[in-house]
């Protein structure tokens, strides 16, 4: 379904999972409905680029925690809606919901989570998710 979304839209996507053996304890329908939250704004973020590009990324730290990244070379976020994407129902979108990060954030944090962000206006965004 994704793969098929990001062919139609001419999204290139990379994986780079590493060892590809890591695993996560988590609910995995919850998470599956974060990873496809993330993933459909970078999508939508991309529309107005020629060059798109989404990468994930997920490893292990020496901490033992598990950190898995979704970034885009999108839009970006400006400093002033950064502070509010996680708010419940906050969106910049016409027919936007912005339900997707506040769910999200609320999945990470029942799991004894994170989900961290860093983005640049015109550059693109990172999405990290923090599992213990
Ligand atoms: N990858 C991204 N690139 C740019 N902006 C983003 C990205 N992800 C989220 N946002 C911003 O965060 C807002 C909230 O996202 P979300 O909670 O998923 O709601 P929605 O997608 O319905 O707007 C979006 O409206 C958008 O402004
Ligand atoms: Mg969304």
């Amino acid at each position: 379904m994704q793969k098929e979304e990001f062919r139609k839209n001419k999204v290139n996507f990379e994986a780079h999972i590493q060892p590809e053996t890591l695993d996560i304890m988590a609910d995995p329908r919850l998470i599956e409905q974060v990873f496809i939250n993330l993933l459909k704004n970078a999508a939508q973020a991309l529309t107005e680029k020629e060059d798109r590009q989404i990468w994930l990324r997920a490893r292990r730290e020496a901490t033992g925690k598990t950190l898995v990244e979704i970034e885009d070379n999108g839009a970006g976020i400006s400093a002033d809606a950064l502070k509010n994407i996680f708010i419940p129902f906050f969106t910049t979108k016409k027919a936007g919901s912005g339900i997707g990060l506040s769910f999200s954030r609320q999945v990470m944090r029942l799991h004894g989570g994170n989900i961290l962000v860093k983005s640049q206006l015109g550059q693109g965004t990172v999405f990290t998710l923090v599992f213990p």
